[in-house]
């Protein structure tokens, strides 16, 4: 770990739950179905969160999807850095904002008398009552979620939500848009890794049939595609940068599953930025809305 990365960790507080954690080349992994994660989640990935939330943002017209009159209490799920909480407690100073999440990684720069965190595991329910949050919200969590447990989660944050309140379960689309060879790789190894914990990155476009069995209504899926590379313009060089720092983070799980070497995996990455220039390419980033009926 580097000093700045030393120096950038202390003000956070440590990770709660260690122990059940898996550690790879110094970076701490959750468990999906007894797998590591193919994303890490520690203090070191904050900062990426971070330059997520602001490629997120640069790249759709609001920060959450549907027509949320003043509400009072928003949960967010796999709460991270707090990025997108923090944003939602400026918009709404008045709300009550609750951050859960298996790993503790919000720091005092995001806590205040409005935002408060919870721990709790999404595979093991939501440690809330019924009914008690007008907005839940969801993102960047498609790789940690086994597929077969999406309807137990969608059950849930209907349970939690309140009657005539909303769910946003927003991710990035893995497939990409005018793809060349080196990024279909790196994309490959996205899904491969996920895969390998049970999770299905196709459910970041398709899991609306899930959200109305568990009983949510109006539900409508908005895609926002957006340019990553340079040629697009400050924005394509936001998403590039937000892009080549999440394949770097999964680099130690493909390394463990055997599917590159370190080397090689560094070799795609440093090929990438000419690549997606050449080929133009897009993403998109999808986001559900779903309504708990009145
Ligand atoms: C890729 S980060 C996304 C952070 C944040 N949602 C955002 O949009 O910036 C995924 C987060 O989900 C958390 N997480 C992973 N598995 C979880 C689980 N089973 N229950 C709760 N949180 C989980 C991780 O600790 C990490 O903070």
């Amino acid at each position: 770990m580097s000093t700045w990365q030393l120096a950038f960790s202390t003000h956070r507080r440590k990770a709660t739950r260690e122990p059940e954690f898996s550690w790879l080349d110094g970076r701490g992994h959750v468990r999906v179905q007894d797998v590591p994660s193919v994303l890490p989640s520690d203090l070191l990935d904050v900062d990426r969160m971070d330059l997520m939330h602001y490629a997120s943002k640069s790249v759709t017209p609001a920060i959450y999807s549907g027509d949320l009159p003043n509400p009072s209490r928003i949960l967010d799920i796999g709460v991270g850095s707090g990025a997108w909480l923090r944003d939602m407690s400026a918009l709404f100073p008045d709300c009550d904002c609750v951050g859960m999440d298996i790993n503790n990684l919000l720091g005092p720069d995001v806590l205040s008398s409005r935002i408060s965190y919870k721990e709790g595991d999404i595979l093991q329910g939501l440690p809330f009552p019924d009914k008690h949050f007008d907005f839940i919200h969801q993102r960047f969590m498609v790789t940690f979620i086994p597929a077969k447990s999406w309807h137990k989660v969608a059950r849930d944050v209907y349970r939690a939500c309140r009657p005539g309140g909303l769910a946003n379960f927003s991710d990035l689309d893995f497939r990409g848009m005018r793809t060349g060879p080196i990024f279909q790789q790196l994309l490959g190894a996205m899904w491969t890794g996920a895969n390998a914990g049970g999770a299905d990155p196709g459910l970041a476009f398709g899991l609306e049939s899930t959200l109305q069995n568990a009983g949510f209504v109006n539900v409508r899926l908005h895609t926002y595609d957006f340019p990553v590379g340079d040629w697009g313009g400050p924005i394509g060089s936001l998403t590039r940068l937000a892009l080549e720092r999440t394949m770097q983070a999964i680099r130690p799980a493909v390394v463990k599953l055997g599917l590159y070497t370190e080397a090689q995996f560094d070799q795609l990455i440093a090929g990438l930025p000419e690549e997606l220039n050449k080929c133009r390419t897009c993403m998109s980033l999808c986001a559900h809305e779903a309504w708990r009926p009145a």
